[in-house]
């Protein structure tokens, strides 16, 4: 019976209470690490009870009901009369304590029978960096229950963003025969398998993993005014960076009539408020696991970020605030350069520590798309980053260059007019001022929490060397 107050399932004394054993180690015995023992209680009752979350049961849900509670026991405290037990059901961070009679008190239900090599100790707090070293496991400790808890709340909250501002949801393609970035970076797509070495080409082209939906998106927003993708891009870049990852998930927007860049920056900032606004409130536990113990003190940078209005500067800006600074940077800052993360991170800091948009970049570093600024002395086009605090880049984006003849003769400059050509019947058929970005969206989840490695905010980071599981 759920009783108030308390939060607690009390299980009183010469009622049944059903546990079954779903790990087999030790056969008849419970088995588990420290009290995480795998299993699942229930009481018997006189007719089926309604089944109840943990996180339910916790907020007081069907108080005074009949209910079943099913979970993971994470810890048992056995005193004279009563036997406490822990049990979690990854709904939610905190445990619901069940009450049982101390006849319960089997020897099975104790700390006694815990396997001897499983590697989290319940009462201690492990690392990030520690936990991430058992990929199959980290799941049953608290900080990434609650990490995984807040990734699927965040993913709501980008999908509720864009639904309430009129973009319709896409499916880009994961295999593509184009390279959207024209950079290198691409995994080929082949079938595996002897058979295949003589054959032509699966696809009877060249195929590859997406770097990027914002081609399909802007086939669509010849459509569609406002459109948008959220999901998994794969970069073969040969980094171990705290950044960087092979496979990671990106939302992505595509506008159509943009008048300036604004139009684009409006709709970043707006939906980074919201989607974090959203998850502070959703997942207040969670977030609190990170911002009190996990990064400590994050929380006043979060509220920072959230207070005022991000500011803008151009690149030619930027360049002059890294060249007055007296930071000694190790790549250069010479008007042309990619901004690399140290000034990036440079940069946020001199703003104040909020998220900053820097625009209008060299028009030589932006790829074939980006819109030319035409603008003589520095030639820029009309591109922008959003970078962030702890992080540097979170966005990338720019408007598109909507002028069929200046898309044509970049392209042919390129060699890249064939490959393109139906990227340039975009322009051909009705072309409208249009733009986007891409929201790196592990990079996200490090801003809002603090954490320092991308490889935290993922359940199965994917890196060089590295593909476990
Ligand atoms: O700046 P990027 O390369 O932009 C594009 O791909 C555009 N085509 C997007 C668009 O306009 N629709 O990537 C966008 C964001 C970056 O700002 C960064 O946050 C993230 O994706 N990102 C990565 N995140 C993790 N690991 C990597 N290897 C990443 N590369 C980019
Ligand atoms: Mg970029």
């Amino acid at each position: 019976m759920l009783q108030a107050g308390a939060k607690t399932l009390s299980v009183s004394r010469g009622i049944s209470l059903g546990i079954r054993q779903h790990c087999n180690k030790t056969p008849g015995r419970l088995t588990g690490s420290r009290g995480i023992s795998l299993v699942s209680i229930r009481r018997v009752w006189d007719k089926t009870p309604g089944q109840l979350t943990v996180s339910g049961a916790v907020s007081g849900e069907q108080l005074g009901a009949k209910v079943k509670v099913q979970g993971w026991v994470r810890s048992v405290r056995a005193q004279k009369a009563n036997l406490f037990l822990h049990v979690n059901d990854g709904s939610s961070l905190q445990s619901l304590q069940v009450v049982a009679s101390s006849e319960l008190n089997d020897p099975l239900l104790t700390f006694g029978s815990a396997v001897e090599d499983f590697p989290f100790k319940i009462k201690e707090r492990h690392s990030l960096e520690y936990i991430r070293q058992f990929p199959h496991l980290r799941c049953r400790t608290n900080a990434f229950s609650s990490l995984l808890r807040i990734r699927s709340e965040a993913t709501t909250a980008f999908h509720s963003y864009f639904k309430e501002n009129g973009f319709v949801q896409i499916h880009t393609p994961v295999i593509t025969s184009n390279d959207c970035e024209g950079a290198g970076e691409l995994f080929q797509v082949e079938p595996s398998g002897p058979d295949n070495e003589e054959e032509e080409n699966f696809f009877s082209v060249p195929a590859f993993l997406s770097v990027s939906g914002q081609l399909h998106l802007e086939v669509m927003s010849g459509a569609f005014s406002r459109v948008y993708s959220f999901g998994p891009t794969f970069r073969a870049e040969n980094s171990q960076s705290r950044r960087h990852l092979a496979e990671f998930y990106m939302v992505e927007a595509e506008v159509s009539f943009t008048q300036s860049l604004e139009d684009l920056t409006k709709v970043m900032e707006d939906m980074f408020r919201s989607a974090t606004e959203h998850v502070l409130a959703h997942c207040a536990e969670d977030v609190d696991l990170f911002h009190k113990h996990v990064t400590p003190g994050h929380r006043v940078t979060v509220e920072a970020m959230l207070k005022k209005r991000f500011p803008t500067i151009t690149y030619s800006e930027a360049i002059d605030i890294l060249n007055r600074s007296s930071e000694n940077f190790a790549f250069p800052t010479d008007w042309g350069c990619d901004l690399q993360t140290e000034h990036e991170k440079y940069l946020v800091k001199h703003c104040g520590n909020v998220p900053v948009f820097v625009t209008d970049y060299p028009y030589d570093l932006k790829p074939f798309y980006a819109r030319d600024n035409q603008d003589h002395s520095e030639h820029t086009a009309a591109a922008v980053d959003l970078l962030v605090p702890g992080v540097g880049e979170l966005c990338g984006g720019s408007l598109r260059e909507e002028r069929l003849d200046l898309l044509r003769a970049r392209l042919e400059e390129a060699g890249l007019e064939d490959t393109y050509s139906w990227y340039l019947d975009l322009r051909r058929f009705g072309s409208v001022p249009h733009g986007g970005f891409g929201l790196g969206f592990e990079r996200y989840l490090q801003c809002i929490l603090g954490v320092d490695n991308i490889k935290d905010v993922i359940p199965f980071p994917r890196f060089s060397h590295s593909c476990l599981l």
